[in-house]
């Protein structure tokens, strides 16, 4: 019986061989979490059941363009606690820098919208965004791009953002994708290219597989082909396939195992150091660093208590009018089809 550890001495050996040269990855939100941000489906810190006060309909309403197109507020409460301006890239993305500076990345598919794959260093032609990132914004009605200076205020003050096309009054939403819209073009040629170049590894760190189509990545590398999933429990059909290796864990842990088992440990250390350099000045340069945090969870609270309060003025509107039409109609209308 061969153990993970053995499964990845010898993938380690196959990379260190030139055996294994083309890569592909796919990250999800679990590589980001040690930067800072919550992953969405974990119980209880995950983003999901965070939401729980604002009682959505659903958690993903939250992202659902239909929802947002009348309530883009809970979407604005979350937003400066989601967005990457103050975030550090991690060792695990510093991990995919590293292989595609050893030009052993074919090509990583993130879900991810904190860009902070691009900030490590890797290529912007060797990734795709495949939900988007922050880069820019637009009405998400007539389509009109929105200045980024406006926008960063609004993100900063938890403000939502409307459209400044005379007679639009749509809210704007950056570019990420929403549940309900579409993703971008480049997704289908890649995902098409993925099923007809050759692949030697795949690579999935910190998604739960949960979201299509990303999910279905996994399943269209060819049988025979190794896939290795850093995550903290088995997603997907990951254990399936006899060249499956499920490393469960932190991904920055087992990251820096296989950095080890390839004798690149400094080098990852290195990358990243200056990564994380790079952002921190960004940061400095942008001035978002200096400014106190309101938290995620205090954000939802005010939004929770905004809303119960709206909800009481419309309740008491209501019964106002309920009261007026009631006089107004005594002689029409039984007073119990007001109720
Ligand atoms: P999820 O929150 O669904 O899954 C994150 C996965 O990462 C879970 O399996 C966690 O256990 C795991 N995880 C969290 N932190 C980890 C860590 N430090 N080390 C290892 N594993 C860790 O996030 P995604 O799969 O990325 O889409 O979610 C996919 C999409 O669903 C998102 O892009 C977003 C969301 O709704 C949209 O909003 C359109």
């Amino acid at each position: 019986m061969t153990s993970a550890s053995t499964n990845l001495t010898d993938i380690a050996n196959r990379i260190q061989t030139g055996e294994v040269t083309r890569i592909v990855a796919l990250t999800g939100a679990g590589i980001s979490t040690a930067a800072g941000v919550p992953d969405f489906r974990t119980p209880t810190s995950g983003l999901y059941d965070q939401l729980a006060p604002l009682k959505l309909p659903y958690p993903e309403a939250i992202f659902h363009i239909n929802y947002f197109s009348h309530t883009p507020e809970p979407f604005y409460a979350i937003a400066r606690a989601r967005h990457p301006r103050n975030l550090r890239p991690t060792i695990s993305h510093a991990f995919l820098a590293l292989l595609a500076r050893k030009n052993l990345l074919s090509f990583l598919f993130t879900q991810n919208i904190d860009s902070l794959e691009l900030d490590a260093g890797v290529p912007a032609e060797k990734v795709l965004q495949t939900h988007g990132s922050w880069k820019a914004q637009r009405c998400h009605k007539c389509k009109v791009p929105y200045p980024d200076d406006l926008m960063q205020r609004a993100i900063r003050v938890g403000e939502v953002p409307y459209c400044l096309e005379a007679g639009c009054g749509g809210a704007v939403k950056p570019d990420v994708v929403f549940f309900g819209e579409s993703l971008p073009e480049r997704y289908e040629v890649e995902e098409r290219r993925l099923t007809r170049k050759k692949v030697d590894l795949m690579l999935v760190m910190g998604t739960s597989l949960k979201v299509a189509p990303c999910s279905r990545l996994p399943g269209l590398i060819e049988e025979g082909v190794p896939r290795i999933l850093i995550n903290r429990e088995k997603v997907g059909d990951f254990g399936t396939r006899k060249g499956d290796i499920c490393l469960l864990g932190t991904c920055d842990e087992k990251v820096r195992r296989l950095a080890d088992e390839l004798g690149w440990g400094d080098e990852l250390e290195g990358i990243w150091a200056e990564a994380v350099g790079r952002k921190e000045e960004t940061n400095r340069r942008g001035g978002w660093d200096s400014e106190e945090e309101p938290g995620l969870e205090e954000s939802i609270q005010k939004l929770a208590e905004k809303m119960t309060e709206a909800g009481r003025i419309s309740q008491g509107h209501r019964r106002m009018l309920e009261q007026h039409l009631g006089e107004k109609f005594a002689h029409v209308l039984p007073r119990k089809s007001f109720g």
